[in-house]
């Protein structure tokens, strides 16, 4: 049970002291968030793991969050995914397969190594990483989105945004490119469903990926919070469509809104699209504070691979480490590594 599991990650953690990290992403249950040494959005749990000097970096997130930790630390550090089914349905709405041929298919009305800049999510596989270093890409996440697309336009005229639209709608709409110039490329169909005069006038082709936790939350959730809460505010993820963001108050990634919110007044009242798990932490955290905070949707939605790291997973590969054995360790080979490190070294480099 959760209290005999409790017990062997305090005594595991006790035993190999300095030697493990445990990071935790913001969407992890209660049980597992609170044996996290370190917790973060993904650009800040990035940082950690590459800034990490422990031994074995134990990663309660998803899988595409490990193999950026073992990128970053040169596979000198042992990464360890406590549940391997832990992935992510958006990340898995792109594959290098298909994004290549996109590129190719791209490359028969503009030459794209010359004109686009191909921009990939952290939320994406490690050898799509990897085609963007390749192409001379770069990585982003959710807080330095704005910041990594003004250095892709320094650049060359056009990106080619993968795997969520949302995020890089969100984006390109606030930095002021007009919504014809952002087209949605759908993966299913030949040369995405668009004409070449779409292709050439696009500023930036967004891949057909969304996440499938913020795409429950929806407008009329906003409007009837406001008009039950006049004074209310709200606060929402870039990765929610953009008819909820441009309703918001506040857009960001999971670090922000925790900020935003911890920085507010005894009165105010939160409505929050983003994770559940997120959300009732902060809710309980800023009860006592006379601040409320209240769930997006009116039925309940978590990300189910988050969630499948449990205690007992966690106190699994933790008993492992102590007995001398590593499990569930990711590795990325070096051929995908390499290229994959310049492009997320080339956004760690914009963030600074
Ligand atoms: P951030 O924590 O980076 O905002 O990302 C949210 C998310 O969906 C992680 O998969
Ligand atoms: Fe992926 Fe969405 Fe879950 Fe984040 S919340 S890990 S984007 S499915």
């Amino acid at each position: 049970d959760d209290s005999s599991c409790d017990a062997r990650i305090i005594a595991a953690k006790a035993i190999l002291g300095k030697r493990l990290a445990i990071l935790g992403h913001h969407y992890q249950r209660d049980e597992v968030f609170k044996h996290a040494d370190y917790s973060g959005d993904s650009l800040k749990l990035s940082q950690q793991a590459a800034n990490s000097d422990a031994e074995f970096i134990v990663f309660c997130g998803v899988h595409f969050m490990a193999e950026v930790a073992d990128i970053l630390t040169f596979g000198e550090r042992k990464v360890i995914l406590p549940d391997l089914a832990a992935g992510c349905s958006m990340a898995d709405m792109a594959n290098l397969v298909k994004v290549r041929k996109c590129w190719e298919e791209i490359s028969q009305v503009i030459d794209p190594d010359q004109t686009v800049t191909p921009v990939t999510y952290i939320n994406s596989a490690a050898d799509l990483k990897a085609f963007c270093g390749n192409h001379g890409g770069i990585v982003c996440t959710s807080s330095n989105a704005k910041a990594v697309l003004q250095w892709s336009f320094a650049r060359r005229e056009k990106v080619l945004f993968f795997p969520d639209q949302h995020l890089g709608r969100n984006t390109g709409y606030r930095m002021g490119i007009p919504l014809d110039q952002m087209v949605t490329w759908d993966f299913m169909k030949p040369r995405g469903g668009l004409t070449e005069d779409q292709i050439r006038n696009a500023k930036i082709i967004l891949w057909k990926g969304f996440c499938s936790v913020h795409q429950m939350f929806q407008p009329a959730h906003i409007d009837n919070f406001r008009k039950a809460n006049p004074k209310g505010k709200v606060i929402s993820h870039p990765e929610n469509a953009m008819e909820v963001c441009e309703k918001s108050d506040f857009v960001g990634s999971t670090e922000y809104i925790l900020r935003t919110v911890r920085a507010s007044q005894p009165g105010d009242h939160w409505l929050v699209g983003t994770e559940l798990n997120l959300v009732n932490r902060l809710a309980d955290e800023m009860k006592p504070k006379g601040v409320q905070v209240q769930f997006m949707s009116p039925t309940v939605c978590m990300c189910s691979t988050m969630f499948r790291t449990d205690p007992q997973h966690l106190a699994w590969v933790l008993d492992n480490l102590v007995a001398g054995q590593i499990v569930n360790q990711i590795r990325v080979p070096q051929n995908i590594a390499d290229p994959a490190r310049k492009a997320l070294d080339l956004m760690l480099e914009v963030v600074d």
